[in-house]
């Protein structure tokens, strides 16, 4: 990494207050900047204020944070509906929906707001950096910026660097998570990168172990933490990613690669059809009385 980072990112913008986007949006406010978070309508941006009132409330409970720091921090943070509101930011952060169209969508209308020296970052999981970028009229100043869940907590972020992405745009976000405490790794654009083409295999090759009733969803996850050390087993795991996340992702990098061990497990979509997308819909592979519960059954 080079030390000769360029940019200030002073104020961060974010797209999309879902669990990455509200997580992410915390990490940039804990580590004072100020960040300008936007959702598409006003039930967007309520969810969002939840979410990010209720992760740093945890933080205070467990005398991580006082009262003061978690206002303090709440104070660095303004919510909209009106992506113009990014008109100042240094960064923005993308992280809607996995959908291609709206990404390109969302970079294409920036163009018009944003300064020509922001830099522009997509939280996708598995789609094409190179191909979102493209929709924005300085594709050199687009990269991937790929942030773990829960993003307050887990330490890596993947940076996506294209083609075309300039060396000193690399360079100064490299920077930029260092200071944040996070640890970067750079790859290429490949659906998955690295972790979870390395991740995602062995998710699906659980949930097709428990589909063929090898073993209990308890036994297969238990066999994970205590036989190897994994902080949560594999379903557990889908359950806290969404499996209407899992399955896009899986369905994404098998029609890239062709490997047979992404080809999405049958009971994933059946689960995802259903309405059965984990933590976040209060049932998956397990039952949650809220998102952050324990599991009941
Ligand atoms: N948001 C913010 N903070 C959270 C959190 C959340 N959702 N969940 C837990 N935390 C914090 C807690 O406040 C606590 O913080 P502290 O140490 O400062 O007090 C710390 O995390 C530990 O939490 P707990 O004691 O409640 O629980 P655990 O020790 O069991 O940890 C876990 C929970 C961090 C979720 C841990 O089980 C874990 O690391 N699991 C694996 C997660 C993982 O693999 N993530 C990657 C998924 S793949 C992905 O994201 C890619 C994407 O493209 C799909």
């Amino acid at each position: 990494m080079t030390d000769t980072v360029t940019r200030e990112f002073g104020t961060v913008g974010v797209i999309g207050l879902g669990t990455m986007g509200a997580g992410i949006t915390e990490v940039f406010a804990r580590n004072g900047h100020r960040v300008i978070g936007v959702e598409v309508n006003d039930a967007g941006v309520e969810r969002g204020r939840q979410h990010l009132e209720h992760s740093t409330g945890r933080a205070v409970k467990r005398e991580k944070m006082t009262e003061a720091e978690q206002a303090e921090l709440l104070g660095r943070i303004t919510l909209t509906t009106d992506m113009r509101d990014l008109a100042e930011a240094d960064l923005v952060v993308e992280a809607v929906v996995e959908s291609l169209e709206v990404k390109k969508a969302i970079f294409r209308t920036l163009d018009d707001i944003v300064r020509p020296d922001a830099v522009l970052a997509t939280n996708t999981s598995s789609l094409s950096v190179t191909e979102i970028s493209t929709a924005n009229s300085s594709p050199g100043r687009v990269v991937g910026v790929h942030f773990f869940n829960p993003a307050p907590v887990q330490d890596l972020v993947e940076i996506i660097r294209t083609v075309v992405t300039e060396p000193d745009v690399l360079a100064d976000v490299q920077g930029l998570l260092v200071a944040l405490g996070k640890n970067p790794v750079v790859c290429g654009d490949k659906a998955g990168f690295i972790a979870n083409t390395l991740l995602f295999g062995y998710l699906n090759h659980a949930v097709s172990m428990y589909e063929g009733k090898y073993a209990s969803r308890e036994d297969i996850d238990a066999a994970m933490r205590f036989g190897c050390g994994y902080p949560m087993g594999p379903l557990a795991l889908l359950d806290l990613i969404g499996l209407d996340t899992a399955y896009e992702i899986l369905d994404t990098m098998y029609k890239q690669g062709r490997d047979r061990l992404h080809a999405p497990a049958p009971i994933l979509k059946q689960y995802v059809t259903a309405g059965l997308l984990g933590r976040k819909s209060g049932r998956g592979f397990y039952t949650y009385e809220t998102p952050d519960s324990p599991v009941v059954v």
